[in-house]
Formats: structure tokens, sequence, C-alpha cells
């Protein structure tokens, strides 16, 4: 990044880019798949599905049109690597499609674009132009008898557009709601056709892995996951920014030596790990590594790669509404479990802070978060809960206090009355 010309394909070639493509063109579909899936990558968008599983449902669907999207609508609050790629790094992208597409099977992919990323387009645009010239894409790639490229398509403009299949319906010119899975995407997806839907980041990681192999891969990372990661720092840190590091770094390293620390002699709150959707620790959980399999054998949850930390100066339960306020106005309202549960959640979370909420309506909010869970249609409602439950469990006193406040006073009230 700033090392090239981000349009330029002849830049990138320069720096070792599309070797891996190259080296992909001869070899058999299920050689390429073997390599990812060799190499243990896992999707970057947050769910962390095994890269070479995906592939290779795609290319067992049997059909003649299939396709690869990427994901670029990143919408998750404080997510913004993917964008660092996509303005800094396209071809990247590109590489990671064409690989995608000759291991499947397809000749077409498209690129959806978060809607608030409108700068972007030009420079996607150009760099796809520069591509086809030098026989990156297009037709006959390097020469040989694959043939693939890639339009981009402008995002809806909402947070569960970013849902995959949500995206796929804003992509056939449909209100951005969420499609019931099974059948997931590999087998019925953009106009009824398999179609494997990657993260930019995922994308980026494929080039470098057919070019090195997936031992070199594996040399980076944990035990349980490899390669590198990027990571978004933002909130009440000196050095807000996109980090890239081997996956498994500490996330008190990130805070503190990323991050640069917490300004201004204000101490740690809290930090919320993988968006709004994530899980919201306390300063007495941040010596752990930020791999996705020890994140999520812990309870918590990576996301993409965010954190977003919180100084003192802020009150937990605030942030619980806000993140609940999100979620509200967020929820595409197809489904009733996210649709009518993210609303009482966010009255029950007002009424913590506002008087209104008392043990009882506690509990309610364990309960709404079980049915949510199990309920909601996509991972947009599943996943509130994570941040409610999450911040209950690791602020239990804060909220404790707030309770035997709020009791005593409806006591008082209730006394006043008689
Ligand atoms: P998911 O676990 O349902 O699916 C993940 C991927 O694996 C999908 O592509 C899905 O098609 C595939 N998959 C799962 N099971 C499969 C199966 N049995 N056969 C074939 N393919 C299968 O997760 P979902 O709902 O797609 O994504 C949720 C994640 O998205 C959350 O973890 C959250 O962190 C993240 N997210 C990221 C955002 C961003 O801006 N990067 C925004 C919002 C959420």
């Amino acid at each position: 990044m700033d090392r090239i010309n981000p349009v330029s394909a002849v830049d990138y070639m320069n720096e070792g880019g599309y070797e891996g493509l190259k080296k992909s063109l001869w070899m058999s579909e299920l050689d390429i798949i073997h390599e990812i899936t060799e190499s243990t990558l896992r999707g970057r968008g947050g769910a962390g599905f095994p890269t070479g599983i995906k592939l290779s449902h795609a290319h067992n669907a049997r059909s003649k049109n299939k396709f690869v999207l990427c994901n670029a609508d990143e919408g998750e609050p404080g997510t913004n690597k993917d964008r660092i790629l996509l303005s800094k790094d396209p071809n990247s992208i590109f590489e990671g499609m064409a690989i995608a597409a000759r291991a499947i099977g397809a000749d077409k992919g498209y690129i959806y674009l978060r809607a608030e990323y409108p700068y972007i387009v030009p420079i996607l645009e150009q760099a796809l132009e520069n591509a086809r010239e030098a026989g990156c894409l297009g037709d006959n790639i390097f020469g040989s008898e694959f043939s693939f490229d890639i339009e981009i398509r402008p995002g809806g403009g909402a947070y569960v557009c970013g849902e995959e299949s949500a995206m796929i319906e804003s992509m056939e010119g449909k209100r951005g709601e969420p499609r019931f899975r099974p059948p997931y995407p590999t087998v019925q997806g953009l106009f009824q056709e398999p179609t494997a839907v990657f993260n930019v980041e995922t994308l980026a990681n494929i080039g470098p892995i057919m070019y090195r192999g997936a031992d070199w891969y594996k040399t980076m990372g944990t035990k349980k996951s490899h390669g590198t990661k990027l990571y978004t720092i933002s909130g009440n840190v000196r050095n807000k920014g996109v980090y890239e590091y081997e996956v498994g770094v500490n996330l008190k390293d990130l805070i503190y030596e990323a991050g640069g620390g917490i300004p201004d002699g204000r101490k740690l709150l809290a930090v919320q790990t993988g968006g709004t959707a994530g899980a919201i620790i306390n300063k007495h959980q941040i010596n752990m590594p930020m791999d996705p399999a020890y994140v999520a054998d812990s309870g918590g949850s990576m996301g993409a790669g965010d954190v977003l930390v919180i100084d003192n100066t802020n009150d937990i339960v605030d942030i619980l509404d806000n993140v609940l306020s999100f979620f509200v106005h967020e929820s595409c309202g197809k489904c009733t479990p996210c649709r009518e549960g993210s609303m009482r959640l966010y009255q029950l979370a007002s009424g913590i802070i506002d008087g209104t909420t008392t043990s009882e309506g506690m509990e309610n909010i364990r309960e709404l978060c079980e049915t949510m869970r199990l309920a909601s249609l996509c991972g947009l409602g599943q996943s509130v809960p994570i941040p409610v439950l999450s911040c209950l469990d690791n602020f239990r006193e804060i909220f404790d206090e707030y309770i035997v406040r709020n009791e005593k006073n409806k006591k008082i009230a209730a006394g006043g009355a008689k």
C-alpha cells in the first residue's frame, strides 16, 4: 500500500501481483481448491467460514452460470479495513476473484460496493480497465483459455445489505432483505445460480496463498488460525487506524502498542471487539489473542477484527443503549424477532437509565436475547444478543447498581401513591 499506484496492474505485477493467478491457470480446479483448503484460510468478513469449503461447494454445484461476488458493503461501524484494500490495492481483490472463479468454473464476478464509498468507484473502474488492458482480466487471461470479468454494483445503503442474501436480493433490483438459508448462495445465489460470496480481505489473501503456497501461509498466525489479519482500532485511543498483524496478536498490544493507549490520563473501561454486533468486554479481559478460534471458544466474537476502545468517561449503560439504537434503525423489519426484539431491548436498556427497568425487565432482556438468537432470520438479529449479554455479564456490578436504584425509586413511588 502506497508503494504502488493502486490503479496500475503493471505496478501490482512488479510487486509479485497476479503470480498466484498465473500459477492457478495451469492447475486443475480441484488442485486450486486443495491449496486454499490446506492454507486454512477463513472468511475475513466476520463469520470465519472456511474458504476452501465454500469454493468446494460452489465447484460441486451443477450449472453453467456461476458467479463470484465480492462483498464490499463494509457496513459495520468501526470497520474500515476493506475500504483501504479497495482504494489502495484493488488488484489484489481482482486477483482473488479471478482465482476463485477459475476454481469454481465461473466467468463473471461482481463487486457490491458500499453506497457510502462513492469515491472508490472511479478508482475501481480505472483499475479494472487497466487490468483488462494488461491481460489480467477479460478474455483469455494471460493467453490462457480462461476468461473472467468483473462489474461494480453500487450498494443499497443499508447495513443489512452486507448480509449475503440481502446483498443478492439488492443486486437483483429488489429490496435488500435476507433470504432463508439454506439453500446457501453456493447452491442458489445470484439469479438463483451457484454463487461464491467472499469478503474483500478474504479475496486479497487468495493470490499470495496461490503464489507462495499454503505452507508459507501457515508459518503465520496461531495453531488454529493462520495468516495475517487487518484490525481496525477506533474509539478512545491515540492512534486510530487499520493495522495488519499476524492472526492472534494480543488485544492488549493492539490497544497499547498499535493504538498508543488512551489519551489525556483517562483509563480503560471497556472494549468492543467485532463491531456493533461484537462482545463488550471489561479491562480485565483484554489479555487475549485476537484469534477467531480462541475468541469464539471464550464466548466472544472477533467479527471483522474491529477494536472499539471505550474509556472511563463513558457510561457502559449508555454505550449499550447506543448499540441497541443502531440495531433498531438497521433492522430491515422482515422478521418479527429482530424487528420487535431490537425495539423492546432498546426500550428496556433506555429504561435502565431513566429508571423504568427493574429486575423483571432485566429477566425480559435475557429472554428476548434468547428468542432473537434462536429465531431471527439472519445474522443481524441473531447477533444482537452478543453485545447485550456480554455487557450485562462483564459489567454486572454497574447494571446491579442501576437496578437497585430503580427498584428503590419504584418502591418509594408506590409508597407515595398509597
Ligand atoms: P454465517 O456463519 O451464516 O455464514 C458465513 C458464510 O459461510 C456465508 O457466506 C455462508 O453462505 C457460508 N456458510 C455457512 N454455512 C454454510 C453451509 N452449511 N454451506 C455452505 N455455506 C455456508 O454468517 P453470516 O450471517 O453470513 O455473517 C455473520 C457475520 O457477519 C458476523 O459474524 C458479523 O461479524 C459479520 N458482519 C460483518 C460486517 C462487515 O461490515 N464486515 C457487517 C455486519 C456483520
